[in-house]
C-alpha cells in the first residue's frame, strides 16, 4: 500500500508535468544556485496554489463593462507561512506572490550532522498565529526530525490548521510526520526512494540549503 492510500487524504503530491519537469532540472548537479532558487520559487507557487485548493470562498458583486454578476472570491482567511531556515527561506517568494496578505514566521532548525537530529535556534511568529492557518514550508522532508519539531512547536503555539509543504520527501518522513501528528497534511512533488547512510533523501537533490545559498 502507498503512503498515500494509507493515509488517505492527508497526502497530497503535487505531480503536475510542469512541476515534474522543473523538478528534474532542480536535481541535477550541474543546476548553478541562480536556476535552483529559482526553481524552488516556482515549485512553491505551484504547491501554494494545492496547499490554498480548500480555502473558502464567498459571493461577490463585480460589475463587468457589460452588467453587474455574482462572483467568488477567497474569503478573508488568515494565512501564516513558516519557513524551517534556511532552505525553507526559498520557498517564502513563491508562496508569498499566491497569498500576498499571508505573515511569515521564521523557524530556525539545523540538523546536527552526526546524529540527524533538529536543533532549533531561532523562532518568530506573527503575534496571532494561533488564529491562523499555516503552512511550514521546507524543501527537503528527509527522517523528519526538523518538520515535527516545527509541527509540535506550532501545535504548542495553539496552531489548529497546519499544512506542511516539501519539495522531496523521503518515505520514513512523510511516515514521521503524518504519524506525530493526527491532523497535519503533507503537500510533496516526490516521495523518493528512502535516504543513505548520512540520511541525505536518494536520488534527491543534496543539500538544499546549500545549493540555494551556494555554501558549497
Ligand atoms: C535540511 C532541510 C530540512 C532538514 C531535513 O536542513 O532543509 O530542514 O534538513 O532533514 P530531516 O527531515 O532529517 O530533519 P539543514 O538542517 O541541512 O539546515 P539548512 O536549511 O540550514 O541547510
Ligand atoms: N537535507 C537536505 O538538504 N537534503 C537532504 O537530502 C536531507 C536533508
Amino acid at each position: 500500500m502507498s503512503l498515500s492510500e494509507e493515509f488517505a487524504g492527508r497526502v497530497t503530491i503535487v505531480d503536475h508535468p510542469m512541476v515534474q519537469h522543473k523538478l528534474s532540472i532542480l536535481r541535477d548537479v550541474n543546476t548553478s544556485s541562480k536556476q535552483f532558487r529559482e526553481l524552488v520559487r516556482e515549485l512553491a507557487l505551484f504547491e501554494g496554489y494545492e496547499a490554498t485548493r480548500d480555502l473558502p470562498l464567498e459571493d461577490v458583486e463585480v460589475t463587468t463593462p457589460l452588467m453587474t454578476t455574482t462572483c467568488k472570491m477567497v474569503r478573508g482567511k488568515k494565512l501564516a507561512i513558516v519557513p524551517i531556515l534556511r532552505a525553507g527561506l526559498g520557498m517564502v517568494e513563491g508562496m508569498l506572490e499566491l497569498m500576498p496578505a499571508a505573515k511569515v514566521g521564521h523557524l530556525g532548525m539545523y540538523r546536527d550532522e552526526s546524529t540527524h537530529e533538529p536543533h532549533e535556534y531561532y523562532a518568530k511568529m506573527p503575534e496571532d498565529i494561533a488564529a491562523r492557518d499555516v503552512i511550514v514550508v521546507d524543501p527537503m522532508l528527509a527522517t523528519g526530525g526538523s518538520a515535527t519539531a516545527a509541527i509540535s512547536y506550532l501545535r504548542a503555539c495553539g496552531v489548529r490548521n497546519l499544512k506542511l509543504a516539501v519539495l522531496v520527501a523521503a518515505p520514513e518522513g512523510v511516515r514521521a510526520v503524518l504519524e506525530s501528528d493526527p491532523d497535519v497534511q503533507v503537500l510533496t512533488c516526490a516521495i523518493d526512494e528512502g535516504m543513505n547512510e548520512a540520511c541525505y533523501i536518494m536520488p534527491g537533490l543534496g543539500d538544499a540549503g546549500d545549493r540555494i545559498f551556494g555554501t558549497k
